[in-house]
């Protein structure tokens, strides 16, 4: 088995209730590989989103709603430990210790920060790190302690956090080169790219504001996608499959022989609100079960609380006797 002995670990950010496009992109990859390895680890980095969300009521919030959806999408916390990165306090003890071997010029190349400084830079600021904080500049090492914490050897993550992943594996590399092999050099699993187009045909994304939202009411979502973007074609006229934005979003959701099915009624000709429709009935089914699990799991916060609770007890066990080896090592504590 591919994954014989290997520890997977994902991390997420609280933002939400997920699309379409995050679905199929990040959580279902994911999940899948939680669920095919001996052992996997998933957290709500919530001490990553208070970097930006600075609204105590939104945080709970987000961090609730996010467990959940994860939850109502197929992570088992019997086989998964599912928990809070907050609930875990070894993280961030790692976090300092790694700081002290993370030179700052690492942190001066990493991407959000880079990001950030460039943006000042057009906008004509004079400070160059105007809106920058300690914890943005940071936050590659406090992901680093996400991962190093638990001597995790795989990491599923898209393509924008591979550079955060070889950060992780430098820091590592130098504690390991100044003592002795104490920390593992994780390992990132890029998930096979899944084309999710928006409404409009661009990439799916919130800030495009082109997403078909998931685990929300059904209309919001038969909403987004009536909306979706069609050329003036009659309705009866035969219509190409191959250059179709709803065609492709078939194709994510549907199975083979739907798509083959709806493939023929193009060929005859469908109306753009009926193929719409077709849509719409089977993202909505497809997701009906998960919905009403995240709607049964969000009535009972207190289900999703003792689930982190106990998720986070079992990865303490398994970070504390890594957290301390490295101690010794360094010749914190005795
Ligand atoms: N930075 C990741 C993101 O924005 C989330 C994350 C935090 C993470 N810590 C992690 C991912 C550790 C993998 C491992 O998506």
């Amino acid at each position: 088995m591919e994954f014989e002995n290997k520890r997977v670990l994902t991390g997420v950010k609280p933002t939400g209730r997920p699309h379409l496009g995050n679905y199929y992109g990040a959580m279902k990859p994911a999940i899948e590989l939680a669920n095919n390895s001996p052992e996997s680890l998933l957290f709500i980095a919530d001490y990553h989103t208070l970097i930006t969300v600075h609204d105590a009521q939104t945080m709970r919030q987000l961090a609730l709603e996010t467990a959940a959806c994860w939850l109502a999408s197929g992570v088992d916390p019997n086989k998964t430990h599912i928990y809070r990165q907050s609930d875990v306090p070894e993280i961030f003890e790692m976090t300092w210790i790694l700081n002290c071997f993370t030179p700052k010029g690492l942190m001066n190349r990493a991407h959000a920060y880079k990001a950030k400084v460039s943006s000042n830079e057009s906008d004509g600021k004079s400070d160059l790190d105007a809106g920058v904080s300690m914890g943005l500049f940071s936050y590659p090492v406090l992901m680093a302690a996400d991962i190093l914490t638990f001597n995790a050897d795989i990491v599923p993550v898209g393509p924008d956090q591979v550079q955060h992943l070889e950060i992780a594996r430098d820091i590592a590399h130098k504690i390991n080169q100044t003592y002795s092999e104490v920390l593992k050099l994780p390992e990132f699993r890029l998930a096979t790219p899944v084309a999710v187009p928006g409404i409009d045909g661009r990439k799916m994304s919130k800030s495009y504001n082109n997403h078909v939202p998931l685990f929300e009411d059904s209309k919001k979502m038969r909403k987004k996608i009536m909306k979706i973007t069609t050329d003036s074609t009659p309705p009866e006229a035969p219509k190409d499959p191959k250059n179709s934005i709803i065609m492709d979003l078939y194709k994510v959701v549907a199975t083979p022989e739907e798509v083959k099915a709806m493939e023929t009624l193009y060929l005859k000709g469908v109306s753009w609100g009926e193929a719409k429709q077709i849509l719409f009935e089977c993202v909505d089914h497809q997701f009906k079960d998960q919905t009403n699990k995240f709607n049964e799991l969000m009535a009972a916060p207190a289900e999703i609380e003792s689930i982190l609770q106990e998720g986070a007890h079992r990865a303490r066990a398994l970070a504390q006797p890594i957290l301390k080896e490295l101690k010794k090592t360094v010749g914190i504590c005795g």
